[in-house]
């Protein structure tokens, strides 16, 4: 009795680890190009697809990536990503491909994916890279081109062009076809509806025109 309770706890165990290592589903054909016309009152995990003899070449290409983003907002950064409209193939693949402009001293601020690892390659310029483990540990490293960091899943990172005159340019996969992001500051400080001043006040032991200026600061 003991013993079968025992191996059931660890069965359990195991499931839940498991379960918390998964990534995107596997695919369960060749490919599922997204079907994104005349869906909007479906909901459903992932896009549905295409008849598969509809499928062409383009599904499966996308020039999305060949512009760089504008820079010129608070932080300085802008990050384009591959989407199941840009790039309808990669629905179910479990992965996206993002470009990151960052300007001249721009910063990504510390944020993170919570359904994707990330690992990103430098191919310009010179960035500061880091992420903090759930021990508060940081990890940081600077690039240099061609260098590569991985940011493990959900773990809040940041990326910080240190040059002060030249912009840097990045390429990063993501392990999810809809990562999500969330920016630290502004979920804290500017969410909508505001959380209440008291959270904040005794969250950050910082006082009521601290709050204010914080919001004030990040366009709140
Ligand atoms: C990123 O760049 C695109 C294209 O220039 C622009 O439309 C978008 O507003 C920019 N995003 C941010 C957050 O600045």
């Amino acid at each position: 009795m003991k013993i079968n309770y025992v191996l059931l706890q660890l069965f359990l165990c195991i499931i839940t680890v498991l379960n918390y290592v998964q990534p995107d589903p596997d695919p369960l054909q060749d490919y599922c190009v997204a079907e994104t016309r005349n869906t909007r009152n479906l909901f459903h995990n992932g896009q549905p697809c295409i008849n598969p003899d509809l499928a062409i070449a383009s599904h499966f290409a996308t020039s999305a990536l060949s512009k760089s983003g504008s820079t010129g907002n608070q932080f300085g950064f802008n990050v384009t990503l591959t989407n199941i409209n840009n790039l309808p193939g990669l629905n179910t693949q479990g992965l996206v491909m993002g470009r990151i402009d960052i300007a001249a001293n721009g910063l990504i601020p510390p944020h993170s994916h919570p359904r994707a690892s990330e690992v990103t390659i430098l191919l310009k310029g010179s960035l500061l890279v880091g992420f903090v483990d759930t021990t508060n540990r940081l990890y940081t490293q600077q690039l240099r081109p061609g260098d590569s960091f991985v940011f493990p899943k959900g773990l809040i990172h940041f990326l910080y062009n240190i040059d002060p005159v030249n912009a840097a340019l990045a390429v990063s996969g993501l392990s999810s076809q809809n990562p999500g992001a969330q920016i630290s500051s502004m979920a804290t400080f500017v969410s909508k509806p505001p959380i209440p001043d008291e959270i904040l006040k005794k969250g950050f032991k910082i006082n009521n025109q601290d709050v204010m200026r914080i919001r004030r600061n990040l366009g709140g």
